[in-house]
């Protein structure tokens, strides 16, 4: 079996050196902590500065130039096979090395110069792969990282906030799939106009060129969903994912949350900027259920995962 690695990446330079997040399928990386529930397994616990330690990464060193300008189509064919990850909707891509996948909803059709993987069908038809890059993409670090949930399996909804490009909304574009809805929210307009035309070739994505700050500006387009991801990168994000999630979050919706330490507060140790986020959290009727890092591929960077208003428990 080929160490899970990640092909050619064009000299990046990121990440690396710091261990933690151990590779494939459901592997569990370093820096996870529950939140008082044994969902946790023991592992960090609430707070813990984990996550630093050893560890095999998707690829091992540098890392963001991954795949750009690559060569795009690549043979799978009877030397790689796809294997169902535990996510719903992810896969795994077995070969010389091995690689996170999703299944491309438009064949043919590179989205950030990522490789893509065809293989035979069942039914001899070709399907194809598109590699998914953790150094480009936070849910797909999570995912290697070992992370428990990512709630979007297939014909599921998700809104996404702080969609930039498309760069990850593409991969939840293929997770959820051709059933499935993607309600990508973007402000930059320059990001915004790669979005489009990612949107215009995936029909579950419907780009929202707004600020995520005001959530009724787009409150026409946009149904309930199942879950809310939020990836805006801004001091008020706790903020942010409160307000559209009282508008578009079903009660027991879940969210996904990426947390760069340094733009809440460059100042303060990033384990007690994640503590005060999911104070945020908490004090806005979401119940974080885990939290990670994002070694080795993002720096002071965590994830955190719940439920938004849990329904309340029965007695048996
Ligand atoms: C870290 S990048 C997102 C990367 C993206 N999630 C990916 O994986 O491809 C953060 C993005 O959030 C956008 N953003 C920041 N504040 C926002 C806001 N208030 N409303 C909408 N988008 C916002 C930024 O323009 C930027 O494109």
């Amino acid at each position: 079996m080929g160490r899970p690695g990640f092909g050619d990446r064009g000299g990046g330079g990121r990440g690396g050196g710091r261990g933690g997040g151990r590779g494939f399928g459901g592997d569990r990386g370093g820096g996870r902590g529950g939140f008082g529930s044994p969902g946790g397994r023991g592992r960090g616990g609430f707070g813990s500065p984990g996550g630093r330690g050893g560890g095999r990464g998707f690829g091992g060193r540098g890392g963001r130039g991954g795949g750009r300008g690559g060569p795009g189509g690549m043979k799978g064919g009877k030397n790689v096979i796809i294997e169902p990850h535990r996510h719903p909707g992810v896969f795994i891509a077995r070969g010389k090395e091995d690689a996170l996948v999703t299944r491309n909803m438009v064949p043919g059709e590179s989205i950030y110069g990522e490789k893509r993987i065809s293989v035979d069908g069942d039914d001899g038809t070709k399907i194809e792969y598109r590699v998914w890059n953790p150094f480009r993409s936070k849910l797909a670090a999570a995912i290697l990282g070992g992370v428990d949930q990512i709630h979007m399996p297939p014909g599921s909804k998700v809104l996404y906030l702080g969609a930039a490009s498309g760069t990850t909304v593409s991969h939840v574009s293929d997770v959820v799939g051709p059933e499935g809805l993607v309600y990508a929210v973007e402000f930059s307009h320059r990001s915004g106009r790669d979005l489009l035309n990612v949107a215009k070739k995936r029909t579950n994505i419907i780009p929202i060129i707004e600020d995520a700050r005001h959530p009724h500006k787009y409150r026409m387009l946009v149904g309930m969903v199942d879950c809310v991801f939020a990836d805006v990168a801004q001091p008020d994000q706790a903020r942010i994912v409160a307000l559209n999630s009282q508008y578009f979050l079903k009660n027991g919706g879940h969210f996904v949350i990426s947390i760069k330490a340094n733009c809440i507060d460059s100042t303060a140790e990033p384990e007690a900027v994640f503590a005060g986020e999911v104070k945020k959290l908490q004090s806005e009727k979401f119940k974080p259920q885990e939290q990670l890092t994002l070694e080795p591929y993002e720096r002071d960077h965590a994830v955190v995962v719940g439920v938004y208003r849990p329904p309340p428990k029965t007695k048996a």
